[in-house]
């Protein structure tokens, strides 16, 4: 196949700069309102259900999206027991794929909407949402094709509510375009989104025994699906504790061997030194650390600024946080959205609220009363050492070095033991190779932002506490869903 070249394209998505594009979207977002939906396992069975509990907006607590029903433990052991691989040859399953590829794009103004409501997500971050789900898809349907060995058998697919539609769908797409059966747990907090694309799968052709999806808790549900000898490999995305205790879980009930493919978190660094371009810095720290409320794996948390150009460059990014707009992402001009939930919140202000008491606020913007809005804030420290764990929202750590310190720095950013994006301004080409040899980190970008990746040019996952890999949107990711076979026929 043909994973690079003339063939393929990504999803071409919305421009939110053209007013037309702008209409388009409220439009077919507009019946999605206030419609109320529904989301429950999806089982080649008859579901029990567990007790139902209300999916509510984010950022309008008051605004009820449905009724969710959790897999009862019962329905995990349906599932379980009727899971297969995937019978159909490569270019039905290609064809499957790409046809829900279509449907995805067909259905914008449902997932838009959902996407605002369930998640909190910015209309820039719902457009990258969809495109990056739409090209996983069709990135991995291409590879299908190719694959010399045959499906492991049956995945469990675990995503996480920041991506609820892209991750979900890479996971699964990367799991059935090898020839597996999936068994997915959406994200407690974002399961009408994956219930709605999983219906578009099975729309698609992705038979009901082949993809099956299990909302639920981690306890109930994560669990009977990571420590089961039915199933032959596992695909995570959360946090780096959970995946220890999935490993766990597979080593004593699965084959040796069954894989785990784990995406986990991060303590990401950029430096930022005196021959950066400020504005364009300025503008990449933003959207590094406050784009999608800050809740990627890949955020910026700790920005190092050379201290020549440390006080007019912090003056200049204060500044552009104040134009930063945070408002319910229904708002199409929204730019920061709340974060996912109650807990959330609490967690992220009880850490804000400790900075502040020890005098460590450098900038604060204000956040609205209603809704789970953390207010995106810049804090003092003297080095990503003062981190000690990934807070996972708006939360901007600023730290300042010497010139002569660069070698320091580094040290201290590896010696967090994540690697996962790593960001660099600077307009020294020697320094540019010098810190990207040296820096562990699965992603670097050097002069632009480092969220983002994009499906099939940037693969994307990182390093020692932060995953597994292979990289999602790569040409290796398929590979760890098949086994190894070498066959000789005599005759
Ligand atoms: N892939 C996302 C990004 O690059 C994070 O999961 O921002």
């Amino acid at each position: 196949p043909d994973l690079f070249g003339k063939d393929r394209r990504n999803a071409k998505g919305w421009d939110l700069t053209d007013a037309r594009d702008l209409e388009s979207i409220a439009q077919a977002r507009g019946p999605w309102a206030d419609a109320t939906f529904v989301a429950g396992p999806l089982i080649a069975g008859t579901v029990a259900g567990g007790a139902p509990y209300d999916a509510r907006n984010p950022a309008r607590p008051d605004d009820l999206l449905g009724q969710v029903t959790p897999a009862a433990p019962q329905d995990v052991q349906t599932a379980l027991a009727a899971a297969t691989a995937w019978q159909a040859d490569a270019a039905t399953r290609a064809t499957v794929l790409n046809r829900a590829a279509d449907l995805y794009e067909q259905h914008f103004g449902a997932f838009f909407a959902i996407l605002a409501r369930e998640a909190g997500k910015s209309q820039l971050d719902a457009v990258g949402e969809l495109r990056e789900a739409v090209d996983f898809l069709r990135y991995y349907a291409g590879q299908a094709d190719g694959l010399t060995h045959p499906a492991r058998g049956v995945f469990t697919c675990i995503s996480p509510w920041n991506f609820p539609l892209a991750i979900f769908t890479g996971q699964i797409a990367g799991a059935l375009s090898a020839g597996n059966g999936v068994l997915a747990k959406p994200a407690e907090q974002t399961p009408i989104t994956a219930h709605y694309a999983a219906r578009l799968l099975h729309d698609a052709g992705a038979p009901r025994d082949v993809l099956q999806l299990l909302p639920g808790d981690g306890a109930t549900v994560g669990a009977a699906l990571t420590s089961d000898a039915r199933v032959h490999g596992v695909a995570f995305t959360g946090s780096t504790d959970t995946a220890k205790l999935i490993q766990r879980a597979m080593a004593d009930h699965m084959a040796p061997g069954a894989p785990l493919i784990a995406e986990t978190g991060g303590l990401n660094a950029m430096i930022v030194d005196s021959t950066a371009l400020p504005e364009q810095a300025v503008r990449d720290v933003l959207a590094s650390s406050f784009q999608s409320a800050g809740q990627r794996c890949s955020a910026l948390r700790c920005l190092y600024v050379q201290e020549d150009v440390a006080p007019e460059f912090e003056r200049m990014l204060f500044g552009a946080m104040d134009e930063l707009r945070l408002d319910d992402p229904w708002h199409l001009a929204s730019d920061v959205g709340p974060v996912i939930d109650a807990d959330a919140h609490s967690q992220i202000a009880d850490y804000v609220a400790a900075a502040r008491a020890e005098g460590r606020v450098l900038h604060e913007l204000n956040a609205p009363e209603q809704g789970h809005f953390v207010a995106p804030v810049a804090l003092r420290v003297r080095g990503i050492a003062d981190l000690k764990r990934e807070v996972f929202g708006p939360v901007l750590h600023i730290a300042r070095f010497k010139a002569s310190d660069l070698d320091r720095v580094i040290a201290d950013v590896n010696a967090t033991g994540y690697g996962l994006t790593f960001g660099l301004h600077t307009r020294i080409d020697g320094r540019v190779q010098h810190v990207v040899d040296r820096v562990h980190a699965g992603n670097m970008y050097v002069n632009r932002n480092q969220i983002g990746a994009i499906v099939g040019s940037q693969p994307f996952g990182g390093e020692g506490l932060s995953g597994t890999g292979p990289k999602a949107g790569g040409p290796h990711y398929l590979a760890r869903f098949t086994g190894a076979q070498a066959q000789t026929v005599t005759r």
